[in-house]
């Protein structure tokens, strides 16, 4: 099959719970539309940890669950590694909380070793923090420093017990190569809720962020090519869709951590459209659906269904074409 689904449901990384439901709230989302989305494409289930939220927490207050997480870590990296190699030429990721891209990053890194992987992180958030900086313990706020390899002690707020210090070195370390990209082939598009210690780290190396208003003003069609334009070098492109990146006075607030003047559906819509026609887009993942939180029944998730609807049939096309020619 060219097209396979991995589908992730831990909620560990979240702050709030429930964003382990946001995939069956959008499988319910594509039955409301009637589309055979969920019968069509292979889904591959990854086991979860979260049965420990139900058990007396542990010490690592500054990466919450980090134990668990990093379990889930390597199921992913694995399961990755088997369908990729196996011939798959796109994999779709439904996650529950964003902990889970820094395992997509670990998969695909572990799958094609000798490629050079591009990042494109269309959220309000940077995801920059690390066990030294974070403000919440969140782990949903730190893959992307956990990819880069990433400690800030710049900026250092918080103490390690030495045993989380362990278990952050070895969510840096899943898959076997850290760090996993470097921070120029890195994109940002729509952060507007940043902290400091992940501000300082984007001034330090320089990395590329578009934001909302420039979305606006250049249409997302054209953020879209400058952002493949500048990750030219890379092989291989992995898009990270982190639903709050929408606005959610447009769309609800059916998602962890919901940031107002964010884009609007269609311009996300047009975005990852157009990084799905890209020969080198390998990866798309959608994340942060939590339809407990949803003030308008269930709209995030009918919303992010719709564009992952978009988003596959123009993957499809292009891989249709690619066979015949
Ligand atoms: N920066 C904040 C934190 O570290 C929010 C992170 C939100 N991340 C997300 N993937 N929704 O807690
Ligand atoms: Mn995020
Ligand atoms: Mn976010
Ligand atoms: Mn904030």
């Amino acid at each position: 099959e060219n097209i396979q689904i991995l589908e992730i449901r831990s909620e560990l990384g979240a702050g709030t719970r429930g964003a382990s439901l946001g995939i069956g709230a959008m499988k319910v989302a594509s039955l409301k539309m009637n589309d055979t989305y969920f019968a069509h494409y292979p889904l591959h289930l990854v086991p979860n940890e979260n049965e420990i939220l139900f058990r007396p927490s542990s010490t690592t207050r500054h990466a919450k669950h980090i134990k668990g997480i990093l379990k889930v870590y390597n199921y992913v990296a694995d399961a990755m590694e088997q369908l990729l190699t196996e011939g798959t030429q796109f994999l779709t990721i439904l996650s529950g909380d964003h902990s889970s891209a820094g395992a997509s990053i670990a998969g695909l890194r572990k799958s094609y070793p000798d490629k050079r992987l591009g990042v494109i992180w269309v959220d309000a958030h940077a995801d920059l923090h690390t066990p030294y900086t974070t403000p919440s313990g969140n782990v949903h706020g730190m893959p992307l420093a956990a990819s880069l390899g990433f400690d800030n002690l710049d900026m250092r707020q918080n103490n390690l017990s030495p045993e989380l210090n362990v278990y952050w070195e070895q969510l840096k370390r899943v898959g076997e190569i850290s760090p996993k990209i470097y921070p120029e082939d890195l994109v940002f598009i729509g952060l507007r809720d940043t902290e400091k210690e992940e501000n300082f780290l984007i001034d330090q190396h320089k990395i590329k962020v578009f934001e909302v208003a420039e979305v606006q003003e250049k249409g997302a069609l054209r953020i879209a090519e400058e952002s493949l334009h500048y990750l030219q070098n890379c092989d291989i492109i992995y898009v990270s869709f982190d639903v709050d990146s929408m606005d959610c006075e447009l769309v609800s607030e059916g998602t962890g951590t919901p940031v107002p003047n964010g884009l609007t559906p269609e311009e996300a819509r047009q975005l990852l459209c157009r990084f799905a026609q890209e020969d080198r887009l390998k990866c798309m993942e959608v994340t942060e659906v939590n339809p407990l939180l949803d003030n308008k029944r269930n709209l995030m998730a009918e919303t992010a269904f719709s564009i992952l609807r978009s988003v596959t049939d123009t993957v499809e096309k292009r891989l249709r074409s690619q066979a015949t020619d």
